[in-house]
Formats: C-alpha cells, sequence, structure tokens
C-alpha cells in the first residue's frame, strides 16, 4: 500500500508542467477535508487537502461518507473569486468531467459514466461522489470548495451492507491497488487546466465528453428535488448544465438539481 505523500504529488504535478502557486497540505487523519478547507486561510491561489481518513466525511444532503484509513482518496480543492456565482453554475458537473478525464490513463475509462448532477458510476455502481460548497466573506468574495471522493483500494466487496451492492472500487474493478499520489496529482492538474478553460470560454466544450459519459441518457428516472418528485426519461444537458427530462406526461422540462435515481435497473 502507497501512503500519501506530498513531495510525490507536488513531483507529479510538476512532470505535468503545472504552473500556478499551489498550498497543499496532507493530513494523516482529519475530520472532513471540505470543512478544513473552509476555515484554512492561505496566499496561494489554490488550495488542496487530502487525507488518509476523514473522522466525519461529509456527503450530499446530509449524508456522510466512507473514509477508511489509507484506503481511498479523500480530496478537497478550494479557491476565492469575486466572479458573478452564476459563472460557475456547472461546475460540478465539470468536475465529474475532471475525474473521468482522470480516470482515462486507467482501463475503466470506457465504463465510467457521470450521473446528473456529479456522481461518478462505474456499470450500475458508484465510484466516487463529489460535494461543492461555497462560502462568503466580508469583502464580496466568494470561496468555493470541491470536495471529492473516490473509492480506490476499498475492496467494498469484502464489506456485507448497502455499500457492497451499491458502490464499487478501483480495487474491486482491476484487482490491483492503485497509486493515489498520482491519481491526487492528475486530478489537480485536470480539475485547474478545465476550470481555467471553463471560465474564459463557458462549458460549452465540455459538452460533448458529458454526452459521451451521460450515465442517465434515455433511461426511465425519478428526480427528486426540494420542490417535486418527478419521472420522466432523461434527454440530456442543456448549455446551464440543466437536466433535460422528458416527463411521462410527455413535457420536455429542464431541472437545475435534484436527486437521480433509475427507475428499475
Ligand atoms: C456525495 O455524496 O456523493 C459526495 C461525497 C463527497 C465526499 C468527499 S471526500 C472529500 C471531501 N470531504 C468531505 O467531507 N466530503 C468530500
Amino acid at each position: 500500500m502507497i501512503l500519501l505523500d506530498k513531495a510525490k504529488i507536488l513531483n507529479n504535478i510538476a512532470n505535468e508542467n503545472f504552473k500556478n502557486a499551489i498550498d497543499i497540505n496532507v493530513f494523516d487523519k482529519i475530520d472532513s477535508t471540505n470543512t478544513f478547507l473552509k476555515l484554512y486561510n492561505s496566499k496561494k491561489k489554490l488550495c488542496v487537502c487530502c487525507a488518509e481518513q476523514q473522522t466525519n466525511g461529509r456527503g450530499r444532503l446530509g449524508r456522510s461518507w466512507y473514509s477508511p484509513y489509507r484506503e481511498n482518496i479523500y480530496l478537497s480543492l478550494s479557491w476565492i473569486t469575486n466572479e458573478h456565482l452564476s459563472k460557475y453554475a456547472q461546475l460540478s458537473l465539470l468536475i465529474g468531467i475532471s475525474i473521468i478525464q482522470t480516470l482515462k490513463k486507467m482501463d475503466v475509462y470506457k465504463d465510467v459514466n457521470i450521473k446528473w448532477p456529479n456522481d461518478i458510476y462505474y456499470k450500475n455502481k458508484k465510484l466516487a461522489g463529489i460535494l461543492t460548497e461555497i462560502i462568503h466573506n466580508q469583502m464580496n468574495e466568494s470561496k468555493i470548495i470541491v470536495g471529492i471522493g473516490i473509492n480506490v483500494n476499498s475492496d467494498l466487496e469484502k464489506l456485507n451492507n448497502n455499500l457492497s451492492s451499491n458502490w464499487i472500487s478501483l480495487f474491486n474493478i482491476t484487482k490491483k491497488l492503485h497509486d493515489r499520489n498520482s491519481i491526487i496529482a492528475d486530478l489537480i492538474v485536470n480539475i485547474q487546466n478545465n476550470l481555467e478553460f471553463f471560465l474564459k470560454h463557458g462549458f460549452g466544450e465540455f459538452q460533448e465528453l458529458w454526452k459521451k459519459h451521460d450515465y442517465l441518457y434515455n433511461k426511465q428516472i425519478n428526480v427528486n428535488n426540494m420542490q417535486q418528485k418527478i419521472q420522466g426519461i432523461a434527454k440530456g444537458i442543456n448549455s446551464f448544465g440543466e437536466l433535460i427530462l422528458l416527463t411521462n406526461d410527455q413535457k420536455i422540462i429542464s431541472l437545475k438539481s435534484g436527486e437521480t435515481t433509475l427507475s428499475q435497473i
């Protein structure tokens, strides 16, 4: 088992010709890498936090995130912006795409897809999740925190609970252990490069890749959000990153947020 190693991460990043100043914090144990970055101040533009274990790893919708010691990737990135937040409307979709690009180096790539808005699936099981949080300071700036959990070296088949039937790890797929340092370095580089491009040119260029990896496309799904529960057939996303749904009563609608599930697998 290869441990997390800041020098290795930095070295891998340098090999990718990455020029931006970056503040990397690696912990053995922490409550949550997202929570750490919420409170952490740095002079560097991009801050990163990863840990061998999270004692209070957080998922979306108040769920907890399974974070066993030395097995998986628990990674958060943060930066300060004074841009209008509408510019970041498709951010979590972009992060999903960056994870897919990162996995391109591995032989799992063609079966890895994104379940709108931001779950990464291998076939019908969850491989990774994204938790994006935003906080505001008194100077009219926002801090954006993107948290990524990827099941890398856990043997989830060994667990005899919900996780084993609905979740999967890279280890379960490839039957080998992976070096998290190089995956983390690739993620940082891909996210930073995509973000720069996205803030200049918008989401358009990424839509093709989304289409190729759209887990829900043409499937009968349920969408739950604060306002409603809707059923229909997923028809991809629009240029705002909203889910297009052909509802069961034959209306085309678009949804900004929600939790999606397949009606039947
Ligand atoms: C989801 O529910 O799918 C989102 C999971 C996000 C988990 C990651 S692990 C690193 C970061 N720190 C946290 O506490 N959560 C995110």
